[in-house]
C-alpha cells in the first residue's frame, strides 16, 4: 500500500504572521494517517521547519536552481533548501513553466540537483485546455513525463502531480473519468520506464482546485494517491478538512 500524501503549495502567499496556520495544522494532525508536506516561499521554509519540528508536517521548497552554487542573483540551491529543513521540492510546476520559461529539460536538471541534496522532488504535469480540447493530453503528459523525470528516482524520491493548467486556481475540475484516465496513464508509464517496483511504489498526487468540498471524491479515484493543493491549503482549517478526507480514503497499491 503506498502512504497517501497531502502536500500545500502556498506559491507567493505568506507572511510570518501565517505561521500560525502551521501550529494549527500540526495541532489538528498529531499522529497523522497520511503524509502531509507544506510548501511555503523560500523566505518561510527555515521558520516553518522550526514550528514544525517535532510534528509530523513536513517542509519543502517550491523551486530550486539546477547548479549546486555559484553567480546566480536570486536563485536558490537545492542544499540550500535541505539547509533551511526542506525535505521536499516542488519542480516543474505550471506556473514556474509559464512564468520562468521552464522546459522539460530544465526540470529534469534542476530534478537531478535536487535528488542530489537528498530531497524528494514533486514534478508535476499537466495539460492546458486547448491540449485537452484537442485531445492531446496522454501525449503531453507522455512527453513531460519522459523529459521531466530524470534517471535514478525511486519511489522514496519521487512523487508526481498531475495538474491540468485549466483547474489550477479557476474551481474547475476534470471529471473523475479524466483524472482516472490520467493517473493510470502516468502509473502505467512509471511502471514502463522504471520496472514495476518504482512504479508501483511512487505517489501520485491530483493538484488543481481541489477544495474540503470534492476532495473525497477524487481521493476514490483509482491512483490517487494525494493531493497538491494550492488555494486551499493556506488556511488550516480547509487543508485539515482535506488532510481528513484523504485519511478517510480507500487505500491504493
Ligand atoms: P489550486 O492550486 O489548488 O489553488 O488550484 C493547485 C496548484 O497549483 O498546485
Amino acid at each position: 500500500m503506498r502512504r497517501k500524501l497531502a502536500a500545500g503549495n502556498w506559491k507567493m502567499n505568506g507572511l510570518k504572521a501565517n505561521l500560525s496556520e502551521i501550529e494549527a495544522l500540526a495541532t489538528a494532525h498529531p499522529a497523522p494517517g497520511s503524509d502531509i508536506l507544506l510548501c511555503p516561499p523560500a523566505t518561510l521554509i527555515a521558520p516553518m521547519a522550526q514550528a514544525a519540528s517535532g510534528t509530523a508536517l513536513a517542509i519543502g521548497g517550491q523551486d530550486c536552481h539546477a547548479a549546486a552554487s555559484g553567480a546566480h542573483t536570486g536563485d536558490i540551491a537545492a542544499a540550500m533548501l535541505a539547509d533551511a529543513g526542506a525535505s521536499h521540492v516542488i519542480l516543474g510546476h505550471s506556473e514556474r513553466r509559464a512564468d520562468h520559461d521552464e522546459h522539460n529539460e530544465d526540470v529534469r536538471a534542476k530534478a537531478n540537483a535536487a535528488l542530489a541534496a537528498g530531497l524528494t522532488c514533486v514534478i508535476c504535469v499537466g495539460e492546458s485546455e486547448a491540449q485537452r480540447d484537442a485531445s492531446n493530453t496522454l501525449d503531453i503528459i507522455g512527453g513531460q513525463l519522459s523529459g521531466s523525470i530524470p534517471d535514478g528516482v525511486t519511489g522514496h524520491s519521487l512523487v508526481v502531480a498531475y495538474e491540468p493548467i485549466w483547474a489550477i486556481g479557476t474551481g474547475r475540475t476534470p471529471t473523475l473519468e479524466q483524472i482516472g484516465e490520467v493517473h493510470d496513464f502516468i502509473r502505467m508509464r512509471l511502471e514502463r520506464r522504471f520496472g514495476t517496483g518504482v512504479g508501483r511504489s511512487t505517489r501520485l498526487l491530483y493538484g488543481g482546485s481541489v477544495k474540503p468540498g470534492n476532495a473525497a471524491e477524487i481521493f476514490a479515484v483509482s491512483n490517487v494517491d494525494g493531493a497538491l493543493v494550492g488555494g486551499a491549503s493556506l488556511k488550516a482549517a480547509d487543508f485539515s478538512a482535506i488532510i481528513t478526507a484523504l485519511e478517510a480514503a480507500p487505500p491504493q497499491g
